[in-house]
């Protein structure tokens, strides 16, 4: 696959059709005896710039659905298309290239490389998809600011918050200027008002940038205002309306800005 160099935000608006689109897709897995199916007949079409929220219990499928948008993990059947271009198809170089460049993945756990830097952490992206040395400290630095933390920049990163550690790695997710964010449970580990910050961090990237984001949770009164929200139950996925449900203990509710 002929992949485009990045696109920056203003270019995005060209991008025609949508940036995902799942066809009947199922993940089985075989534990033992059993096969466990994670994901059953999912159909699903994200347009560049939406906000979806993907909500459900766990072991309902969520990290199973964006493991296979992210390529580390094939569907047993249907299809994953990302602009355009059939995920199944992609050998491992390609798979790797469009990781890259397509996608900033956010994880519970932020999965940082301790011993190294802040900016470290950011820069590694960059130093994969051959930006120039001098240009790959002053773009993550950049981000780091973006996120918050542009007096951090010279930290390790073991030596940081949680909540710290998790806009090191949303920074490191949109270092290259991603189409896609897939958000793991990313405030999973982090207490409420933390958690709150990194939620509203996720929507003002996906509103001034039209960066597509695709947030899963098991936080069932989550809501956010202006995101598509769908409910994942035993691997099948329905959308619903996002109103929150009011008073709920715990609920909470995010408009960003
Ligand atoms: N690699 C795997 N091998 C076997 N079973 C798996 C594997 N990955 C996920 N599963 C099973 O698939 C179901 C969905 O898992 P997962 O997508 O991790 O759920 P969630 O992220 O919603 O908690 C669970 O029953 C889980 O045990
Ligand atoms: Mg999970």
């Amino acid at each position: 696959m002929a992949l485009p160099p990045c696109r920056r935000a203003k270019d995005r608006a060209s991008v025609r059709g949508p940036v995902i689109e799942i066809e009947n897709v199922s993940r089985s897995f075989h534990r033992g005896p059993n096969l466990v199916q994670a994901l059953r007949g999912v159909n699903l079409a994200v347009s560049p710039g939406e906000f979806l929220l993907i909500k459900g219990p766990s072991g309902s499928g969520k990290t199973t659905l964006l493991n296979l948008l992210a390529g580390l993990d094939r569907p047993t059947g249907g299809a994953v298309r990302f602009e355009g271009t059939d995920l199944t198809k992609l050998g491992d170089v390609a798979m790797s290239r469009f990781r890259n460049q397509k996608v900033g993945y956010v994880f519970q756990s932020f999965y940082l490389e301790s011993a190294q830097t802040a900016l470290a952490n950011v820069t590694l992206p960059l130093i994969f998809s051959g930006v120039p040395r001098r240009e790959r400290a002053a773009r993550a630095s950049e981000m780091l600011a973006r996120v918050g933390l542009p007096e951090k920049i010279r930290e390790r990163a073991g030596n940081l918050s949680a909540g710290q550690k998790q806009r090191v790695a949303l920074a490191r997710a949109i270092v290259n200027r991603p189409s896609v964010i897939l958000a793991d449970e990313p405030t999973a580990n982090l207490d409420y008002r933390t958690g709150g910050e990194i939620l509203d961090l996720l929507v003002s990237i996906n509103r001034e940038d039209r960066t597509t984001v695709l947030l899963v949770s098991h936080e069932r009164d989550l809501a956010i205002q202006g995101a598509r929200h769908f409910w994942l139950e035993a691997g099948e996925l329905r959308e619903q309306d996002g109103r929150p449900r009011d008073s709920a203990e715990g609920s909470r509710s995010v408009s960003g800005g």
